[in-house]
């Protein structure tokens, strides 16, 4: 199929990051001309998680900000873009409607076609822009936000195949840390702690492995390190560096077969010849190795975009809203922000969601 050179602004604002992004898409695959993403970490520090009012008015405040430098790195003046991507959810509702009001005056004022994304599409849609795969592949999301298994078949066709009943995987390796008196984010500073336990020492749980199918859970499994670590506390008075360590090692090694085991369900399920995984938690050194295993023993490609790519950024979402616009989609004033929206709307709704804001 042949297709014109496009060059989409894409616009990302759902949680804790304020990004733009300049893509151009030509027939054969996708250049980021430019992608900044503006962190609020040090925002939210002392509060130990995202504030949503905070992030909202870091957000209005810095969007035009990284929509200038994102034109200004690519070296794109806004005549020479043709449409303006923008997630109109799911995510913290103030934080996205800052995107939407501020695509939506560039639209308006540019005379450009507005395209309204869901976050999760850009993330399940980048292994196509980093790695160029073919449909349909299996897609795992794991980040402090995500937690799903996705056939993807098309920029618009998704199957939900199973998820985090409660929390994310991020989410309980920051809670985690948080109670062995790691700082945040939880994730590295537990893997790091990991490298030097013994994760046979603590029996931990291996959460809903008894269960068919390739739903998750996350917070009994949490909750089981908490209460390893009071018993310690009770029998000696606190805890030593190798009781961390070990601890760490032990809660990585569950969410590591957790995560590997409903893999595997899910590569036998659909046949997948690609497992693509996107998310901050596919940093994580051991789960990584874990499921590229797994894919090898399928025989399926198993992709990982590099990190910048897998956590949250403006390129994926100007990506899946080329796609879109390349399918005909084109939104217009009326495109709504939203709390929630659900990739697969086939798919009945998960009972639990992330902390950080309804992920769908
Ligand atoms: O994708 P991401 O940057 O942001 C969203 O959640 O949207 O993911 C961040 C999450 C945090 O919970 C962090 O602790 C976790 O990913 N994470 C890790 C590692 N690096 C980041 N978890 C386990 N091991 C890691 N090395
Ligand atoms: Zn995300």
């Amino acid at each position: 199929m042949m297709h014109e050179t496009l060059t989409i602004l894409g616009i990302e604002s759902s949680c804790d990051d304020t990004a733009a992004a300049v893509l151009r898409m030509g027939a054969t695959g996708a250049e980021i001309l430019s992608s900044v993403v503006l962190g609020q970490g040090a925002l939210h520090a002392a509060y130990g998680g995202v504030v949503p009012e905070i992030a909202a008015r870091a957000h209005a405040e810095k969007v035009d900000v990284a929509v200038r430098a994102a034109l200004v790195q690519a070296g794109v003046a806004l005549a020479q873009v043709d449409a303006v991507a923008v997630t109109a959810g799911p995510g913290l509702i103030g934080g996205v409607l800052a995107g939407v009001m501020c695509a939506k005056g560039i639209a308006a004022g540019a005379g450009l076609p507005l395209i309204g994304v869901n976050h999760l599409a850009g993330h399940a849609l980048t292994p196509r822009l980093t790695d160029r795969v073919g449909w349909p592949y299996l897609m795992l999301l794991v980040s402090g936000g995500h937690c799903q298994f996705l056939t993807v078949a098309g920029p618009d066709s998704f199957t939900r195949l199973g998820g985090t009943i409660d929390d994310a995987p991020g989410e309980a390796f920051d809670k985690v840390a948080r109670l062995l008196g790691l700082p945040q984010p939880g994730g590295p500073e537990v893997e790091r702690a990991a490298e030097g336990g013994d994760p046979a020492r603590f029996r931990l749980p291996r959460p809903l492995l008894d269960r068919a199918g390739c739903d998750l859970s996350f917070s009994g499994l949490k909750t089981a390190v908490l209460r390893a670590r009071d018993a310690l506390i009770a029998e000696k008075g606190g805890i030593t560096r190798q009781d961390r360590a070990d601890l760490c090692a032990g809660f990585q090694a569950a969410v590591r077969d957790v995560l590997a085991e409903k893999t595997r369900r899910a590569l036998a399920q659909t046949g997948a010849p690609v497992l693509a995984v996107a998310g901050g938690v596919a940093a994580n050194g051991a789960i990584r190795a874990a499921l590229n295993e797994v894919a090898e023993a399928h025989g399926a490609r198993f992709v990982a975009p590099p990190l910048a790519l897998c956590t949250d950024n403006a390129a994926m979402i100007a990506h899946a809203g080329g796609a879109l616009f390349r399918l005909g989609r084109r939104d217009d004033m009326t495109l709504a922000a939203r709390a929630r929206w659900p990739l697969d709307t086939a798919s009945p709704a998960m009972l639990g969601h992330g902390k950080r804001g309804a992920k769908a």
